[in-house]
């Protein structure tokens, strides 16, 4: 009997949960901004979704998916990624129908790619991603890029590149993909199967091969900024000046090769060189994908946006040293003595949380020493005490523990007390 987590998955657990909780709540403050809603679509998905939208070409569909027949027949996948499920709630949603346009998304939660699990490399991860359906505007390719820089240096990482590249449209595709073929071509035969396969299918993917980067051909293969027609360059171009209007960095790298079909124009990554990160650099990638609405039933429109992991998000912030404001204190923890202060211990937990104030107490049935311990374990700011003497004129000792000052208090004043306390505190 195998009682473990599967390979490539993990549990978080408190002491790392509330980072996740805080980056979380970063990344939907910083989309907020940018006038991103999130929507939410299914863990699940039809397969065909995933084998037109990601591509049936790639190591996605070909290797990687979680792909099982239900039980009423149908070919069901744990969704690899997100852009083909938020592409086809707004075809199915009918979203191009809205007044307000483009229509500006974002998303966070699990994906699932069956790969070989390694560090930054999970079996089950979790995706912060953000889309933008309905506008050809370039200003809207900086928009994305730059919110996702964004994301990592508001959280405090400074170690970071965008790695830019333009895939072109359809026409200066088509021209790179001939000249990528020619070149290819003498070297069939030396080239790995899946590189064999992938001149025939979709030859751009040779060049993102790790079996054989090293192969002379590789490093002559045609550019494709040399194919760019000049409306794809005039596109490319004006990325780049509203990148630098807005003064953030990058380079070209005209090897950039997303491992998904569907984008054209636009494409990046954002990279961590920070020492330690390990052997995986890439945070995050995204892209313009101008022909996936349609493939995907909907009516013709342009769409862009890229995402990341919180898995890398989370490494490369352990790897720069960047330390969260995560409060793991107790505002207040209850000690009670005897019966009848355990009854009015509970009481007032109850009243304390009911009105905002986080509050614990002993069900262990410790002696005082052991309660105050735990008090101290949990980093309360607050002990009240509740003991016979007290309780007999209705009364308990309020101890702050940063400064050891006590204060003895009539029952019904001491959330006032408390709440004033506290917010004094902050
Ligand atoms: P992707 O490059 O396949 O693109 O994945 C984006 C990011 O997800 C990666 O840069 C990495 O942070 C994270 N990631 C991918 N696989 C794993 C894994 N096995 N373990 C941990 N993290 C992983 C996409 O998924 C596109 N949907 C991005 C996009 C959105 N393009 C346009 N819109």
């Amino acid at each position: 009997m195998n009682m473990r987590a599967p390979r490539g998955t993990q549990d978080i657990l408190p002491g790392t949960s509330e980072k996740w909780q805080y980056v979380e709540q970063r990344l939907i403050d910083l989309s907020r901004r940018y006038n991103y809603k999130e929507i939410r679509t299914p863990i699940f998905e039809h397969t065909e979704l995933f084998q037109r939208g990601v591509g049936d070409s790639t190591d996605i569909v070909q290797k990687e998916m979680y792909t099982f027949t239900d039980r009423g027949d149908r070919s069901i996948t744990l969704r690899p990624e997100g852009t083909a499920s938020v592409v086809r709630a707004f075809v199915q949603n009918k979203l191009f129908g809205l007044a307000n346009q483009p229509t500006k998304l974002f998303y966070i939660g699990p994906m699932f790619r069956y790969e070989r699990p390694q560090q930054g490399r999970m079996r089950q991860f979790v995706q912060f991603g953000v889309e933008a359906l309905g506008s050809n505007d370039p200003a809207v390719d900086a928009e994305v890029m730059a919110l996702a820089m964004n994301a990592y240096q508001e959280l405090g990482l400074t170690s970071l590149k965008l790695v830019l590249n333009s895939l072109g449209d359809q026409e200066s595709r088509e021209a790179h993909k001939s000249a990528l073929v020619s070149h290819f071509e003498p070297h069939r035969d030396e080239l790995c199967s899946d590189c064999q396969l992938r001149l025939e299918q979709n030859p751009l993917r040779v060049l993102d091969c790790k079996k054989d980067k090293d192969h002379s051909a590789m490093t002559t293969a045609p550019s494709i900024l040399e194919y760019l027609n000049d409306e794809s360059k005039s596109y490319f171009k004006a990325v780049q000046n509203h990148l630098q209007a807005m003064n953030i960095d990058y380079v070209i790298d005209a090897n950039l090769v997303r491992g998904l079909d569907y984008y054209n124009h636009t494409a990046f990554e954002i990279m961590s060189d920070a020492e330690g990160f390990g052997a995986i650099t890439t945070l995050s990638g995204g892209g313009r994908y101008n022909g996936l609405v349609e493939d995907i039933g909907g009516p013709e429109t342009s769409g862009i946006g890229f995402a990341m992991s919180l898995e890398r998000l989370l490494m490369a912030l352990e790897a720069e040293g960047v330390k969260l404001p995560i409060e793991d204190s107790l505002d207040c923890y209850i000690v009670a003595m005897g019966e009848e202060a355990e009854q009015e211990a509970v009481r007032l937990t109850q009243l304390l949380r009911s009105n905002g104030i986080q509050t614990d107490k002993d069900y262990l049935q410790k002696k005082m020493k052991g309660q105050f311990k735990s008090a101290d374990r949990l980093k309360a700011k607050y002990v009240i005490v509740l003991g016979e003497r007290e309780l007999e004129q209705n009364a308990a000792t309020v101890k702050n523990m940063a400064s050891g000052e006590q204060t003895e208090l009539p029952l019904d004043e001491i959330t006032g007390y408390l709440e004033q306390e506290l917010a004094g505190g902050e």
